[in-house]
């Protein structure tokens, strides 16, 4: 089973492909800790409404003439799955938004994984990129912003070592904070 960290990573490495310089991602605990809502906003180059029809289900088009991936099927499957709902809406040029939901107490809910982990690896991959992280729980709230975590650094690097332990710290922390107790595979 792919965990929500491993989806988060495939549809981040796609508005990467995309050229975004922009991304957000957002984790939310919502509705009496009822549902978990995974969102990923980026600037990249978008879908147009045609192509996106067959982003969405590869199998349902008769004869597609170019490959199409399993990234986000996967993560729509994922989220219908356990009582989800699965929506990405994309405007060619601007930008695209994934949006999935997930019940939190299903079993059949992937695990989230190591966020942590999956926000490193893209920032190692991608200096300069705009990362901004919310993490959510009823009025609990986390951010990680790249460009507050550049300003403060004054000129070093992002992917210096110490810079990327701090980060990790902090990211691990953050979790914890809002979603231990709350998810079960998070301890408080
Ligand atoms: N954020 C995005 N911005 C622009 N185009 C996108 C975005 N996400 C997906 N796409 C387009 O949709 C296609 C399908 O995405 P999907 O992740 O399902 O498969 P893939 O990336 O092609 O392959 P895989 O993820 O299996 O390695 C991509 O090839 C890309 O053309
Ligand atoms: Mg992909």
């Amino acid at each position: 089973m792919r965990d929500l960290s491993l989806h988060l990573m495939d549809i981040v490495q796609n508005s990467l492909t995309a050229n975004a310089s922009k991304i957000d991602i957002m984790i939310s605990v919502l509705n009496e800790r009822e549902d978990l809502r995974v969102c990923i906003t980026d600037n990249g180059r978008g879908m147009d409404e045609e192509f996106l029809k067959k982003v969405i289900d590869p199998f349902t088009t008769t004869r597609t003439t170019r490959r199409v991936g399993l990234g986000i099927p996967l993560f729509k499957f994922s989220a219908e799955r356990c009582g989800g709902t699965f929506n990405i809406s994309s405007k060619k040029g601007s930008g695209t938004i994934v949006e999935a939901t997930f019940k939190v107490n299903n079993i059949d809910r992937p695990p989230l994984g190591s966020i942590t982990d999956t926000i490193i690896s893209i920032l190692i991959g991608n200096e300069g990129i705009g990362l901004d992280l919310i993490l959510e729980c009823g009025s609990n709230h986390f951010s990680f912003r790249t460009d507050e975590v550049t300003n403060l650094l004054g000129g070093v690097s992002i992917s210096e070592y110490e810079v990327l332990e701090w980060i990790r710290g902090y990211l691990e922390e953050g979790i914890k904070v809002i979603f231990g107790g709350v998810l079960n595979e998070v301890s408080s």
